[in-house]
């Protein structure tokens, strides 16, 4: 949606009453106007975009022009920001921050998707056993017309499923692992291996992976959360599947794998769903207990992608 908003010169000039929230789609989401982010933000606009990001799950901000520290500090009224890896080919200063970019800070490109694994649906963090609030995402540069954000209501997708699959989910845990669901995705467990197609060596170099991932995998514990998931904030019930949920908790490991990707297959109704074409300077911010989101295609060799990341912690 365009936006000709004028920004206002200082944000404590604007009234509770002024922010404006037009809806993003049918069910959720909203596009917050009457705010310049890279000013001051006053302790009652606080409380309000707090309360919105619990009623709307996603916001939308447009026309912002914000350092990597004034996105840091926008990020920090909704909680504590997460330290983040960085890209090495595109590092930030702070490390609450970090870059999304398929080009160098000379503008190369760098011949691949920054995070391949965003382009499937999953809630960031749900890998850990505090999994995080929020994630402030915000568009540099952005490709036209291609690299969309798309977003799934899960509060919806949960009150629309039948009531024998409500009762099918009712009770199921979920282990959220990273690694491990990177590698059932790419079929790298080892009842996955073809044997006629790996040598000595491979074979070697498969055992010792698998080796430090199972190892790392009960060095840290596995983390579970229910299927079906209050909210931590409003306690309604949400679907909470998605990438990182990689097998069904309590079965034999491949029995869980395979009831968990047939419910991560899902379809997901139209009006659940809403996709975010990018501008330049669109900041969102998403309630990660409640939509999931991926990354939608653009094309990584010649077209520019620079996105900046902060994580709110839960
Ligand atoms: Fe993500």
């Amino acid at each position: 949606m365009e936006s000709d908003q004028v920004m206002p010169p200082d944000n404590r000039a604007v009234p509770l009453e002024a922010l404006h929230f037009m809806p993003l789609s049918e069910t959720f989401g909203a596009q917050v106007s009457g705010l310049d982010l890279s000013k001051t933000i006053t302790e009652s606009q606080k409380s309000a975009l707090n309360q919105a990001l619990v009623d709307h799950q996603v916001l939308l901000f447009r026309q912002q022009d914000l350092t990597e520290d004034q996105q840091i500090h926008f990020a920090q009224i909704f909680g504590p920001c997460r330290a983040l890896w960085q890209n090495q080919d595109y590092p930030s200063a702070n490390n609450l921050a970090h870059y999304l970019s398929n080009v160098d800070t000379e503008g190369q490109p760098i011949g691949r998707h920054p995070d391949p694994g965003s382009t499937h649906w999953h809630s960031d963090g749900s890998w850990s056993l505090q999994p995080s609030r929020a994630t402030v995402l915000y568009g540099i540069r952005v490709p036209e017309g291609e690299g969309a954000t798309h977003f799934a209501n899960m509060y919806q997708i949960y009150e629309d499923l039948d009531r024998s699959v409500k009762d099918r989910f009712k009770g199921l845990q979920a282990e959220h692992n990273f690694e491990l669901a990177r590698a059932t995705r790419q079929r790298r467990m080892p009842w996955q291996w073809s044997l006629s197609e790996l040598n000595r060596e491979s074979l070697v170099m498969q055992l010792k992976w698998w080796k430090s991932v199972l190892g790392r995998r009960f060095r840290d514990g596995a983390v579970y959360h229910p299927i079906v998931r209050p909210h931590p904030k409003t306690g309604r019930p949400t679907l909470y599947i998605g990438d990182h949920a990689w097998r069904i908790a309590g079965k034999f490991w491949p029995a869980g794998i395979k009831q968990m990707k047939e419910i991560n297959s899902l379809q997901f109704k139209p009006t659940a769903i809403y996709t975010h074409k990018w501008q330049p300077g669109d900041l969102l911010i998403w309630d990660n207990g409640s939509v999931l989101h991926k990354v939608g295609p653009y094309n990584i060799l010649n077209k520019v992608r620079i996105m900046r990341r902060c994580v709110v912690e839960s």
